[in-house]
């Protein structure tokens, strides 16, 4: 148990870790390149040094450098080009992004077997959704009662599809991207609502050819990649937890430091937006959250951001916002529990397949500490009561509902115990030390 005392007000500025979603492409196409890419900067916690021994497992040499200050270090990976994949037996960890994006690589090599498992989280995640559209390409690919790890690739050859996703899923995009680059013609990837496009940029940045035609992302197969340099930025999804923390504490004002800014992660701005945290440009007076030193220093937008604490009114979150926040909602369901109004998210059936159930675990959590919370199939609904009382509650092995734990800690009457906290170490294993820097 970890116990989160009202607290505040949070202050000062903070450079968040690395981007989590960002490091597992950067180590995984990283692998895939020939000659070494240099990644600054890569996230250290349990999933993405899962997915360093995973490209190590494979073939790939992982040179370890400097940690820096912010919770990442320096590596070069010398890949082994697209086609040089050695068999291997896989274990995932907690790391879903590893389990659903790596396949489609080795589906396509000329030989060569793997399997992918991890702990018992994930032997409860999908993986029907990689495994039927990489079959249509010609892969060869088995999993447990045809959707769960273990998950078994043996190497075949591929043919390009044109594949419409029946979820809206980066991962699944990514892994068809991966398996399109080996696969004879071009394969095209229809997503029902646009979703994270890391996979996309880094390798445009590599060389890979990648085009838009309507609504449909093309990816030509490839003989290569060329390895480079990768810097990665602050994880705005370790970021939200801080701005969440800044607008509910009153008093509070920070600065985030060289955060990920790309569209399709920052829906949570939006919503917030709505719910009345006016937003603007540095110079804008009296705004609540500002943005400044908007910079590309790689493949990926960074900025500073500045949040002060707001006031929030209700806010209605529909499938079009979901992809763009997926991982902020269970965040968003404590900022709501502070707004006046009913806040209700729906078209989020997706967070039912996360690292643990994050419909039920945050509107149990969060009922715990007493909010006024129901669950819907794909969503929730909150009514604010401007409060929280504080308890317990329960992370569920989730380092986001950790997280949000904490928050809500800092921001309730009495406190909060956060069971499981450890679970934080996923993500974000500095998070409690860099919590109590801004609140020092
Ligand atoms: C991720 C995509 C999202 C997100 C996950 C990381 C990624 O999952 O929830 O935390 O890095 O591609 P889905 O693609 O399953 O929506």
């Amino acid at each position: 148990m970890t116990r989160f005392d009202p607290a505040g007000p949070l202050r000062g500025e903070l450079r968040p870790p690395p981007d989590k979603s960002v490091t597992h492409r950067a180590a995984l196409v990283g692998a895939m390149a020939d000659g070494p890419t240099r990644v600054t900067g890569y996230l250290d916690s349990e999933d993405t040094r899962a997915t360093l021994r995973a490209v190590a497992a494979v073939g790939a040499e992982v040179r370890e450098g400097d940690p820096d200050d912010h919770g990442g270090f320096f590596v070069e990976i010398e890949g082994v080009g697209l086609r040089g994949a050695r068999s291997a037996a896989i274990d995932v960890g907690n790391a879903g992004t590893l389990l659903r994006i790596m396949p489609g690589w080795l589906a396509g090599q000329a030989e060569g077997e793997w399997t992918f498992d991890g702990d018992d989280s994930i032997r409860r995640r999908p993986v029907d959704r990689i495994a039927d559209p990489l079959r249509l390409m010609g892969a060869k690919v088995e999993c447990r009662d045809g959707r769960l790890p273990p998950l078994r690739v043996r190497g075949s050859r591929l043919q390009g599809i044109d594949y419409e996703m029946p979820v809206a899923s980066a991962q699944v995009k990514s892994c068809l991207l991966l398996a399109g680059l080996l696969a004879e013609g071009e394969t095209g990837i229809r997503e029902p609502i646009s979703t994270r496009d890391h996979t996309e940029r880094m390798l445009a940045a590599m060389g890979a050819s990648l085009r838009r035609e309507g609504d449909a992302l093309i990816i030509s197969p490839a003989e290569r990649l060329e390895a480079g340099d990768v810097p990665v930025p602050g994880d705005f999804s370790s970021a939200a937890f801080f701005i969440a923390g800044a607008l509910l504490v009153p008093g509070s004002e920070i600065a985030l430091r060289e955060v990920g800014i790309n569209r399709n992660r920052i829906g949570l701005l939006s919503v917030l937006s709505r719910m009345g945290v006016e937003m603007g440009g540095v110079h804008e007076e009296g705004r609540a959250m500002t943005v400044d030193e908007i910079r590309e220093p790689g493949p990926e937008p960074i900025a500073t951001l500045h949040v002060r604490d707001a006031s929030l009114h209700a806010a209605e979150v529909t499938a079009a916002d979901v992809p763009a926040a997926i991982d902020e909602l269970p965040l968003l369901a404590l900022l709501a529990c502070f707004a006046e109004g009913e806040t209700v998210v729906g078209g989020a059936e997706e967070l039912r397949a996360k690292e643990a159930d994050r419909i039920s675990g945050a509107v149990e959590g969060l009922s715990g500490l007493g909010a006024d919370i129901e669950a819907r199939p794909d969503g929730f609904a909150v009514r604010g009561t401007g409060g929280l009382r504080g308890g317990t509650i329960d992370a569920r092995g989730d380092h986001r509902l950790a997280m949000v734990g904490a928050i809500a800690g800092l921001a309730s009457e009495e406190g909060v115990e956060v069971d499981g906290f450890d679970a934080v170490a996923v993500s974000y294993p500095r998070f409690e030390r860099d919590l109590r820097a801004l609140l020092a």
